[in-house]
């Protein structure tokens, strides 16, 4: 499933996170990826363990922490720490790769393993021209290119891509998300019937038995899915 979540991130922390990323140490990109991943990639990314880093992820997490439809998209077990690229100039693309299956943090502070990949955008489409996520699907490509402050899950299994940047900056945040649902497919009914569900509740009401027994099929279907 390919899921666009709309503000992720408020206005106000979108600028927030801009004044740090503008004064922040790029470093080349290759550091954090795979062998494959590293021969397709050429843009600059924040050191994990900076400063500036660290506040972003405090930000970012907060974020998430909040948002209901993400959560319900999601069902994370593990969330890896968010980090920050940028795309322009010399280093301005991402060719096709699939990310690697397991992330293994920093530290020896565990491994998630990658079901779910998502990006944030922090750069409004109409600051660069270029830089679109394509990510290769069953029903062809999906191109990606989101306002400040929103969110797209998509599947870790898919190739994927960022086109080049040619002209501008495009700023982003990436993690990935371990979660306790691993099916793609289970994940996605999960997440329509909880989608459904709260449509039902706001039109009948919590009481309403129908509302009640399906909101205990949810429950019950999480609980035949779920690795806690
Ligand atoms: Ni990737």
């Amino acid at each position: 499933m390919l899921l666009h979540i709309n503000d992720l991130l408020t206005p106000e922390e979108v600028h927030r996170a801009r004044a740090i990323l503008a004064v922040a140490p790029w470093q080349d990109g290759r550091a954090t990826s795979g062998e494959q991943a590293a021969l397709a990639k050429n843009n600059e990314q924040l050191p994990e363990g900076c400063e500036e880093a660290r506040l972003l992820q405090e930000l970012v997490l907060r974020g998430l922490e909040r948002h209901e439809v993400f959560f319900s998209a999601s069902l994370p077990r593990q969330v890896s720490p968010p980090l920050f690229n940028r795309y322009g100039g010399a280093t301005n693309t991402f060719g096709n790769h699939v990310d690697s299956a397991v992330r293994f943090l920093r530290n020896g502070a565990g491994r998630v393993r990658t079901d779910i990949s998502c990006t944030l955008f922090l750069a409004d489409p109409d600051e660069y021209d270029g830089g679109e996520l394509v990510v290769e699907d069953t029903y062809g490509d999906k191109r990606v290119k989101l306002p400040a402050g929103d969110l797209v899950l998509y599947p870790g299994t898919s190739v994927h891509r960022v086109e080049p940047v040619t002209r501008g900056h495009r700023l982003a945040c990436f993690f990935w998300i371990q979660s306790m649902v691993r099916s793609d497919e289970q994940r996605r009914l999960l997440f329509d019937m909880d989608m459904h569900l709260r449509r039902l509740r706001s039109g009948a009401g919590d009481a309403d038995p129908a509302v009640v027994g399906l909101t205990g099929t949810y429950h019950n279907l999480l609980r035949m899915w779920v690795d806690t």
